[in-house]
C-alpha cells in the first residue's frame, strides 16, 4: 500500500476513543485499486470472511457502534448505496442517506469541497458517487475524514473491483492462472477499469471483447501491459468463450452517450443465454456488477455458472470489512 498518513490523526488532535490507530488502513482513503498490494488483499479478504461469519451466526453487532457514514450519491446507486447501509448498520453504527442530491443543497449549487467539508463534521466517513472523473480525489483533498470513491464517472469503482476479485476467489478458489474475459461497455465501464487493473497483481490472463467503439480505454491497457499481463482483444465472445474461467458482463452506459442513437447501435451487441454457454467450461462463472438491462438472460439465472446474485453479498462482506478497517477496528 502507497504510504499514508492516516488522515484523522493528521487533522484532528482527538483519537476516537478505541480506535486502533495502527491499524492497517485506519483513516485512510480508498480512491483508486492502484493502492492495493497483494498482501492488503489477502488482508481485506480475510477480514471480510469473518464478517460473512459473523452476519451468519450473530446477523449484527456492535464493532462499529457509535459510528456513522454518510453516503453522498450524485448518481443512482442500488447496490453500492444500500450494501454501505447494510454494512454499517450490520456493525452496529448508522447512516446519514443523501441518495437524492437534488433534495440537499447541492441543487442551491453548493460545491463538493464544501459539501464534504460539512458532512465530515456530521459523520465518520464518507462514500460518494459522483459523476466526475477524479471527484473522489478532490473530496479527498478537502476532508479529512475517509473518503471511499464509490463511482467517480467513466473513471474507477474500487470497492467493487474488491468485491468482483474476492468472488472469484472464493468461486473459483485461486486467481492465478485464470482466464478472464471482460465483455460488454469497457470503455465507460469503470468497474472493469478498476478490475483490470487490480488483476495485474495475479498471474491471470486478460481478454476484453467489445464493440468497436466501446474498447478498454488506452491508459487502462497501457498500465496492464506494463506489468506484464497478457491481455487480448476480441469482438466476438465466441473466440475466447471456450477458454474463459470468468466471463464478466457489463451493461452499455447509456448515460455516458452523447448520442442516443449511437447507444441503440451497441445495446445489444452481446446477450448472454443458456444457449451461448454450450461452448463454455463447465466450472466457469459468469459475474456481472449490476444492473443488467439484457446482456443476460433471465434464463441463465439458474444455472450454477451464473454467480452475479452471489457476487451481490459478497459486495457485504467486503464492504463490512472495508468500514471496519477504515474506521480502526480491524
Ligand atoms: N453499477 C455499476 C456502476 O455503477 C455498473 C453499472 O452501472 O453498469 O459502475
Ligand atoms: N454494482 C453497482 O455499483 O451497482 P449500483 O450502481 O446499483 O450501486
Amino acid at each position: 500500500m502507497t504510504p499514508h498518513i492516516p488522515k484523522t490523526v493528521r487533522k484532528s488532535p482527538y483519537l476516537p476513543f478505541g480506535d486502533h490507530k495502527n491499524a492497517p488502513f485506519y483513516g485512510m482513503d480508498i480512491l483508486s485499486v492502484r493502492q492495493f498490494k497483494r498482501d492488503d488483499l489477502e488482508y481485506i479478504f480475510g477480514v471480510a470472511h469473518e464478517m460473512a461469519g459473523m452476519v451468519r451466526r450473530v446477523g449484527t453487532f456492535d464493532l462499529l457502534k457509535g459510528k456513522i457514514l454518510a453516503n453522498l450519491f450524485y448518481e443512482p446507486s442500488t447496490r453500492t448505496s444500500a450494501s454501505f447501509t447494510s454494512a454499517m448498520e450490520r456493525l452496529g453504527g448508522s447512516v446519514i442517506p443523501i441518495n437524492e442530491v437534488r433534495y440537499s443543497s447541492v441543487s442551491k449549487g453548493e460545491s463538493l469541497p464544501d459539501t464534504v467539508r460539512t458532512l465530515e463534521a456530521y459523520a465518520d466517513v464518507i462514500v460518494l458517487r459522483h459523476p466526475e472523473v477524479g471527484s473522489a480525489a478532490l473530496a479527498a483533498k478537502y476532508a479529512s475524514k475517509p473518503i471511499i470513491n464509490a463511482g467517480d464517472g467513466v473513471g474507477e469503482h474500487p470497492t467493487q473491483a474488491l468485491l468482483d476479485l474476492f468472488t472469484i476467489t472464493e468461486e473459483m478458489n485461486r486467481v492465478d492462472g485464470l482466464t478472464i474475459t471482460m465483455v460488454g461497455d469497457l470503455k465507460y465501464g469503470r468497474t472493469v477499469h478498476s478490475l483490470a487493473r487490480l488483476l495485474t497483481l495475479f498471474n491471470v490472463r486478460l481478454n476484453y471483447v467489445s464493440p468497436d467503439i466501446l474498447p478498454m480505454p488506452e491508459d487502462v491497457l497501457a498500465e496492464v501491459q506494463a506489468s506484464g499481463t497478457p491481455q487480448a482483444s476480441y469482438s466476438t465472445l465466441e473466440e475466447v468463450l471456450p477458454e474463459s474461467d470468468v466471463i464478466y458482463v457489463t451493461r452499455v452506459q447509456k448515460e455516458r452517450f452523447a448520442d442516443e442513437a449511437e447507444y441503440e447501435k451497441v445495446r445489444s451487441s452481446y446477450v448472454i443465454s443458456p444457449e451461448t454457454l454450450k461452448i463454455a467450461k463447465e466450472d466457469m462463472i459468469v459475474m456481472h456488477p449490476l444492473p443488467r438491462v439484457g446482456e443476460i438472460s433471465m434464463d441463465l439465472d439458474t444455472d450454477p455458472r451464473a454467480a452475479y446474485f452471489r457476487q451481490v453479498e459478497y459486495g457485504l462482506y467486503v464492504r463490512m470489512a472495508l468500514l471496519a478497517m477504515v474506521l480502526g477496528k480491524a
